[in-house]
């Protein structure tokens, strides 16, 4: 019978016999899945792991925060934080189309990992061996069932590593699904803004300004989002929507007048949905009163912002995300 302990108990006793007296590194993203595989590997192997976050610059207000004091606060966790905002921002100058943006983001994202991992075993030793993937069940179904071992190719050299680094992985999260996995994170005393936050994209948001990237038009996106993300909790409504992007049109402005006069300002989109899986979805029916608060506070709270427009398109024909 399945209770989230056995789960536990069960996964702990594997990894340990997997582990043995080597060592093992997990990237953290912020999401749900790579959250609660390290904080299972923790209690597994403790301080044998080794957790790496790269903090790209894309993240939503507080979220970094999040993993480097509430993560750590609740697992203990041995935790490598790569600030690369300024190397993402200036990979990112000057670029607006949204498949070289994800393409940068993940080429880069990958750079700074490898990076890492490197600086660990030059710390480290050769005992690091593992890698800790937050896989699912319904991902190791579309992917065909395979397991083994990932190998990473190091394009620098840190401390005479060698070229290629081969790491058998740990994905203790094989056979769940992802309600299971919130479960399980929650009996770990995983903090609930990390067990219950809903998805968002490894490329941050970088894909939710549609413009370039800069780091003015993050700050901007960041608030704007903030207040909606408050707002849709004070209501009650987080269970309800799957998602809301909150997206930045940056190359778009339009004429307002606020306070003493006109403003040319950008228009802040909100895309709330509701979806089973993200194939498909619709937009949230959310309440006029919650928009209504969401739109004043933005336009009063965010500079530059006189606009905010709801987006009443399904998927299909409309992606969840705007690029
Ligand atoms: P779309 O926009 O394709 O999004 O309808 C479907 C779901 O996937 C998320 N998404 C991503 N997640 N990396 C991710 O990890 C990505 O590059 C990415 N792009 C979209 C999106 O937020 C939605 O939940």
């Amino acid at each position: 019978n399945w209770t989230t302990g056995n789960v536990i108990d069960e996964q702990v006793a594997a990894i340990r016999e997997q582990v043995g007296d080597k060592r093992a590194i997990c990237g953290l993203s912020g999401g749900v899945d790579s959250a609660v595989a390290a904080a299972l590997v923790q209690k597994a192997i403790g301080s044998q792991l080794t957790c790496v976050y790269v903090d790209h610059g894309l993240m939503r207000k507080g979220e970094t925060e999040q993993v480097e004091k509430d993560f750590v606060a609740a697992t203990g966790v041995q935790l490598k934080v790569v600030d690369a905002e300024e190397r993402f921002l200036t990979a990112l100058a000057g670029v607006s189309d949204p498949e070289q943006k994800r393409k940068i983001i993940g080429r880069e994202f990958i750079r700074v990992f490898e990076q890492a991992q490197a600086e660990i075993i030059a710390d480290e030793g050769p005992e690091v061996a593992f890698l800790v993937q937050g896989t699912l069940y319904p991902d190791v179904v579309e992917s065909g069932g395979g397991t083994g071992t990932a190998n990473i190719k190091s394009h620098h050299n840190v401390g005479g590593l060698p070229e290629d680094l081969e790491f058998q992985l740990i994905e203790p999260l094989r056979k769940l699904f992802k309600d299971e996995v919130r479960m399980v994170g929650q009996e770990l005393g995983l903090p609930d803004e990390i067990v219950q936050r809903q998805p968002f994209p490894g490329p941050g948001l970088g894909i939710r300004i549609v413009g370039e990237v800069t780091k003015d038009r993050l700050d901007l996106l960041r608030e704007a989002d903030a207040i909606a993300r408050e707002e849709l909790t004070a209501a009650g409504l987080d269970r309800e929507i799957w998602q809301c992007p909150v997206v930045l049109l940056a190359d778009v402005r339009s004429v307002g007048v606020q306070g003493d006069g006109r403003t040319y300002g950008h228009p802040i989109v909100l895309r709330p949905v509701s979806s089973e899986d993200a194939m498909t979805a619709d937009w949230s029916r959310l309440p006029y009163d919650v928009l209504a608060k969401i739109s004043t506070r933005i336009t009063n709270e965010v500079a530059d912002v006189n606009r905010v427009v709801l987006d009443v398109t399904s998927k299909p024909p409309g992606t969840i995300e705007w690029e």
